[in-house]
């Protein structure tokens, strides 16, 4: 029997963490070959998160540029995967979330006639401006895909809303719990290291984890947001806060003006997976405009704050496991000193399961795949 052959593409941090798993899963299967490609629209936070899962890609199209415009990423992202696919020809391509990356090979993908399969299918806001330009990069890849892989029966509706035919939407869960709760595994047994935190630090502390990176957000509301930070961990003297900073010259800039320097609050650079998964672990309150962080920290009992004013993963937030306070620095004060003052309210938030998956989605999504691809 021949194998079929599905193209794994990867660009940025959460794309790799949330196909990592699948490309594993489809690795262990006799009746399948994979091959990686990474754009490497992100380069060291992709690499970081390849050495965590000591996994290499075949291909690396290494396009990442300081300061990229969303436009140079898309052409070259199309030209090059174009070329990779027309060479690979392979039974099939697989494609993750909302980035640049995930849309434009999904394109370049339906140009040379291969399947597609869009790995966390459904997600809507509907509201191009938020998550930007995200919202449009998923819905536009969802009706040239072959494959919708639903994270949930919310997402998987979306889709049938949306006259996606019912034979492409398959409900999986969320990949990303496939590898958090891997993780959490990994590091429950043994603690990673964090070279920019002193050893201690954590026993004597709350620590409130904090990320920020969203582009709709840049400007005033990134700064408010800031301000915001800088509020709460002077109002609460038995916290720290601890902020790995995302590389985008953007987020860089007003974080390290606003919040360098000051005591109790500890910026550092983005951490390999192990590492983020420790501190959530480790965290009383988590902060985040981050998609993906969203998803994990109910599976680790941890409230959330999300810094955004829409969110496409609503799910959480119905279920009281996080709660949309936008961005200003009121709301987002008054929130997060709530919950660092009312211990009925912080238990509240920080009980029940995981609406996003079971960590089974990877195996999921390769039987689908095994019994669907038509070689
Ligand atoms: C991208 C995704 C966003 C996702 C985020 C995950 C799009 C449009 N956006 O946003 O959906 O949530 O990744 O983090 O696809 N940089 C580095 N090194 C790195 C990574 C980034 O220096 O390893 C800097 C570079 O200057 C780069 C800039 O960050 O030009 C922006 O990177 P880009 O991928 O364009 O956008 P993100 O804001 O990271
Ligand atoms: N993460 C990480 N190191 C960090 C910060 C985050 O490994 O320093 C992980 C986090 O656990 C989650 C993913 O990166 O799985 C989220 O990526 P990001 O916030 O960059 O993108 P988004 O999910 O918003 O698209």
């Amino acid at each position: 029997m021949t194998q079929k052959h599905i193209v794994i593409i990867i660009g940025t941090r959460p794309e790799a963490i949330k196909l990592a798993p699948v490309y594993l899963a489809i690795k262990s299967e006799p009746h399948t070959k994979v091959t990686l490609v990474a754009t490497a629209q992100h380069r060291q936070m992709l690499d970081q998160v390849l050495s965590t899962f000591s996994i290499k890609a075949d291909i690396d199209l290494d396009i990442m540029r300081p300061n990229q415009s969303l436009s140079e990423v898309s052409c070259q992202v199309i030209v090059g995967v174009q070329k990779v696919l027309a060479e690979l020809k392979p039974d099939a391509v697989l494609v993750q979330g909302d980035t640049t990356t995930c849309l434009c090979s999904a394109i370049a993908a339906f140009y040379e006639q291969i399947p597609v399969g869009h790995v966390e299918a459904g997600l809507r806001t509907y509201n191009l401006k938020a998550p930007w330009p995200e919202e449009m990069n998923r819905r536009l890849a969802d009706p040239i895909s072959r494959w919708c892989f639903a994270p949930t029966s919310r997402a998987a509706g979306n889709l049938r809303a949306e006259r996606i035919p019912a034979e492409n939407i398959f409900m999986t869960g969320n990949t990303v719990i496939d590898a958090l709760l891997r993780a959490r595994d990994i590091i429950r047994q043994q603690r990673p290291k964090i070279s920019e935190l002193a050893d201690g630090l954590l026993d004597e502390h709350r620590l409130i984890l904090v990320t920020g990176h969203r582009r709709e957000s840049f400007g005033k509301a990134f700064e408010e947001f800031c301000q915001a930070l800088r509020q709460i961990v002077q109002d609460h003297e038995d916290t720290v806060l601890v902020y790995p900073v995302h590389l985008n010259p953007n987020v860089q800039k007003p974080v390290n003006k606003i919040l360098g320097k000051l005591e109790r609050i500890y910026l550092i650079s983005p951490v390999e997976y192990l590492q983020f998964v420790y501190l959530m672990d480790r965290s009383y309150l988590i902060i985040t405009d981050s998609g993906g962080i969203q998803e994990e920290a109910p599976s680790l009992h941890k409230p959330v704050l999300v810094t955004r004013e829409a969110t496409e993963r609503p799910e959480a937030v119905e279920a009281g496991l996080a709660k949309l306070v936008g961005t200003s620095k009121e709301k987002i004060t008054t929130e997060a000193s709530h919950l660092l003052t009312d211990t009925d309210a912080y238990t509240s938030m920080s009980g029940g399961g995981n609406p996003y998956g079971d960590g089974r989605a990877s195996e999921k999504i390769v039987e689908i795949l095994s019994s669907t691809i038509t070689a």
